[in-house]
């Protein structure tokens, strides 16, 4: 088992993983079922972690003596919107959910950043518990506090930073993960190895396999040394205002742009669009002069070796720079008349650029778009 502490004033957490935990939920969770005495344990969770996980949850309440109330929303990012929350924060209302209760989150990020909102505004906050159950959520949306919905005018404009009171991971419930959402996930993995820890990239350039493969201690790693970098960065600057969270955006421009143009849909996963947009990140970072070509090419290599995305022409999308860079302009991190970009002056060494020419970018996307 590993414990990360969160070290946030007032609103410190811990983040467990421990194989097996979801059969062990109600002694690992027991602080934040307290207050429900008889009442039901309000769960939420989408169609698919229902299905896989609710029969071992209201098993192991049942034997504390708990019973959950499951609210089940639709996979996917649709969930993430005005009317789910209307009826989710009603639901909670109806269970009589008071500011000293936990909700409990049990799925990928769409389930997590819902419930995270939903209970920010709970009464003006209650608490929630996360048990992230995607690679993904577990190394990032469910650590930090960011919650959110989408709406008309683009993804998670709408949120609120709400910490949980726990964060819960069971790595082997990965084990039902499609290999394909694993390597999406895995790119946030890489991600904490390029933004600040050349070691750890180092150690997935070996064992990356290991870890898409799910071998246990290979795996437990991974998320325990990415957690552990995530928690750093929050307790630094948890409201991004500083820079340091900022650092955890990491390929996140360029990929955001890739996702707006394929529609956000699967064609390319949120993972798989950080991944080509980190390659990106490493070769304007060469253009400019602040990489070398062999770290940037070190970093494709690795990106391409677990079976992510690494070249945008592969993409097939029938558009130039300029179009993407458009997409840029709508980023929720454009300030005035410019964008700020993460870029790399070396592996391990992500830095914040605001000089960056956004046509100087639609320049470079170009070439990349047309790369042999
Ligand atoms: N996923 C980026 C952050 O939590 O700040």
């Amino acid at each position: 088992m590993a414990v990360i502490h969160v070290a946030l004033a007032g609103r410190a957490y811990d983040v467990t993983i421990e194989a097996g935990l979801l059969d062990d939920l109600a002694n690992r969770a027991e602080p934040f079922l307290r207050s429900f005495g008889g009442r039901a344990v309000p769960f939420v969770a989408d169609k698919s972690t229902h299905t896989l996980y609710a029969s071992r949850v209201d098993a192991a309440l049942s034997a504390a003596g708990h019973s959950a109330d499951w609210f089940i929303v639709e996979p996917g990012e649709s969930a993430k919107s005005w009317s789910v929350l209307e009826r989710l924060t009603d639901w909670l209302l109806t269970l009589g959910v008071t500011r000293s209760d936990h909700v409990f989150a049990l799925g990928g990020g769409v389930v997590g950043d819902l419930t995270g909102f939903a209970c920010a505004v709970m009464k003006r906050g209650c608490g929630f518990v996360q048990i992230p159950t995607t690679l993904l959520a577990q190394v990032d949306s469910s650590v930090g506090g960011k919650t959110a919905i989408n709406t008309k005018a683009g993804k998670n404009l709408i949120g609120a930073f709400h910490q949980p009171s726990a964060v819960l991971i069971d790595p082997l419930v990965l084990n039902t993960l499609p290999d394909r959402e694993m390597r999406a996930g895995y790119a946030e993995v890489l991600k904490y190895g390029l933004l600040g820890d050349a070691e750890f990239f180092e150690w997935l350039e070996a064992n990356g396999a290991d870890v898409l493969a799910r071998e246990p201690a290979a795996l437990s790693h991974a998320i325990a040394t990415s957690i552990a970098a995530k928690a750093r960065i929050v307790a630094e600057d948890e409201r991004e205002t500083t820079g340091v969270r900022a650092l955890l955006n990491l390929g996140h421009t360029f990929g955001h742009a890739l996702e707006a143009e394929t529609g956000f849909s699967d064609r390319l996963l949120h993972g798989e669009a950080v991944a080509l947009g980190m390659v990106l990140a490493a070769r304007y970072s060469v253009r400019r002069g602040e990489m070398s070509a062999a770290d940037a090419q070190r970093s494709a290599a690795v990106i391409a070796a677990s079976g992510l995305p690494s070249e945008i022409a592969a993409l097939g999308m029938e558009c130039g720079g300029a179009r993407l860079v458009d997409h840029m302009r709508h980023d929720k991190k454009m300030e005035a008349d410019t964008l700020p970009f993460l870029l790399m002056k070396g592996i391990g060494a992500a830095y914040m650029a605001r000089d960056v020419e956004l046509a100087d970018v639609a320049e470079f996307l170009d070439t990349e778009l047309n790369r042999a």
